[in-house]
């Protein structure tokens, strides 16, 4: 249920200091892009309509937010002009307008919901939300009225008097705008500034000059850091890891040593989960109950069900479907393969493109050889086979239901269930070779 609120994510810079080529607000915290962060913040919100405000040339951005509409800010002359890009979509807004930055990714919706609900219960043409920082160089000062505590003014940096300077309450740069009125707002700011810019934070003084009132909030410096360099993307990351060790511990989770853990933002663990340290997740893993997940292993893209069995050092890729109660032991990598219910690969293997039936066990050094060079194939073993140790399975290859495959075979083609398979060499032994053998080469050469 939508409801009538609009968020505008200003994320046309290209962020110079990241010396990338991508634009800055792709780049990934908790594995994912900055600007999806702050979308989904307006997705918890049931935001109406979400707006993206990109540059010039930004194809790769256009892609990771769709399917929500982009406007290009050709020139960049400021944040009030980078707003009215979406002047169309802005003239039928109805409510609120909340104008996010998509540089800064860790705003909470509790956060938002709080400056809308200010905003709503003046009713104020704009609230800001405002912090105190340590060093308030560089934002914009935010002056209040002593007594009503109203916002008068958002002074950037670069005009402050002197003693305007000394104000330590800072424009976050999350602002909220009553919808009725703002483009007529916005159109009224100018850029007679020491930048030459449209300010959006002039909103205010225009905003109090036509008889309303406008008003901020407080918020806790942590969630309102910018990411301008790398050395800040790093911080944003920490801050983020942080929020969702503690989430994942809340929920349920023991995380053995939190700070060597690295969770994506759309990682779910369920309750009475063990993570030992030095674990990795990528996006896309899904984890039930009762699961260990053993140090040092690296998970992507994979689900894993209750009571299952993980690690140390696996690795489960894309694809992993690992049931119930099985079990994925040190040096083993899964790809694109179910293990169904208590299956197990304990020892150095790889499956990939395979089905592991149920209770099936997988010996030490098997490997699924599902590759060609040209082309992935199947490998498929029934419930409750047998896999011998160092078994090379050159797919496509099914092994029925209960067979057994003998250790070191390289088996191709299909294995009828409860079958016994053995593809290696005759064992051939010849007694007292070995000794006459050295005897035989003493005397021809004399060594002992
Ligand atoms: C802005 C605020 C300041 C606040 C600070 C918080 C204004 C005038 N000032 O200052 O009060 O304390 O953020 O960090 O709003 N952008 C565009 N197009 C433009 C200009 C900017 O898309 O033409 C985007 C930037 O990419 C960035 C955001 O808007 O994501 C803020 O712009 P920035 O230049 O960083 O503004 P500040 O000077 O830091
Ligand atoms: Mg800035």
């Amino acid at each position: 249920m939508s409801r009538s609120l609009s968020v505008v994510v200003l994320a046309a810079g290209m962020g110079t200091r990241m010396k990338s080529a991508q634009p800055k607000v792709l780049h990934k915290v908790a594995g994912k892009p900055m600007v999806n962060h702050v979308i989904d913040a307006a997705r918890f919100l049931h935001a109406e309509q979400t707006l993206i405000v990109v540059g010039p040339d930004m194809a790769a951005l256009e892609q990771a937010v769709a399917p929500h509409p982009t406007f290009e800010q050709t020139d960049r002359l400021g944040t009030a002009h980078a707003v009215l890009a979406a002047r169309n979509a802005l003239e039928n807004a109805r409510g609120d307008v909340l104008v996010l930055y998509g540089d800064s990714p860790l705003f909470t919706p509790a956060t938002l919901e709080r400056l809308i609900a200010a905003r709503k219960e003046g009713p104020h043409a704009v609230a800001v939300l405002g912090f105190t920082p340590d060093d308030p160089a560089g934002y914009g000062r935010l002056a209040t009225d002593p007594f009503t505590g109203e916002l008068q003014a958002i002074i950037e940096d670069k005009e402050c008097t002197d003693a305007e300077r000394r104000i330590g309450f800072c424009n976050s740069g999350v602002m909220c705008f009553a919808a009725e009125g703002m483009v007529d707002l916005l159109d009224a700011i100018n850029n007679n500034n020491a930048k030459g810019e449209y300010y959006l934070t002039d909103a205010v003084a225009v905003a109090r000059d036509q008889g309303r009132t406008c008003v901020a909030v407080e918020v806790a410096e942590e969630e309102t850091l910018g990411v301008n360099s790398r050395a800040q993307l790093a911080i944003a990351e920490q801050l983020m890891q942080t929020r969702l060790r503690n989430a994942a511990m809340d929920n349920g989770a023991t995380l053995v040593d939190p700070a060597s853990v690295f969770l994506c933002a759309d990682t779910e663990i369920g309750q009475d989960v063990v993570i030992e340290p030095n674990v990795v997740f990528g996006p896309g893993v899904k984890i039930g109950d009762n699961v260990t997940v053993k140090a040092f292993s690296h998970l992507e893209g994979c689900i894993i069900a209750n009571n299952a069995d993980i690690g140390p050092y696996a690795r489960l890729r894309p694809g992993a479907d690992i049931g119930a109660g099985a079990r994925v032991g040190n040096f083993v990598e899964i790809k694109k393969a179910t293990l169904e219910t208590g299956a197990k690969v304990n020892h150095l293997s790889y499956i990939g493109d395979a089905r592991i039936g149920a209770k099936a066990n997988i010996g030490a050094g098997t490997i699924t050889c599902n590759y060609d060079g040209f082309q992935k194939y199947k490998t498929d073993i029934g419930v409750g086979a047998f896999i011998g140790s160092n078994t090379a399975l050159v797919a496509p290859v099914t092994v029925g239901d209960g067979a057994f495959v003998g250790a070191g075979s390289t088996l191709s083609g299909d294995v009828a269930a409860d079958a016994l398979v053995l593809v290696r060499a005759e064992r051939t032994e010849k007694a007292g070779w070995a000794a006459r053998f050295r005897e035989k080469m003493r005397a021809l050469t004399g060594k002992d």
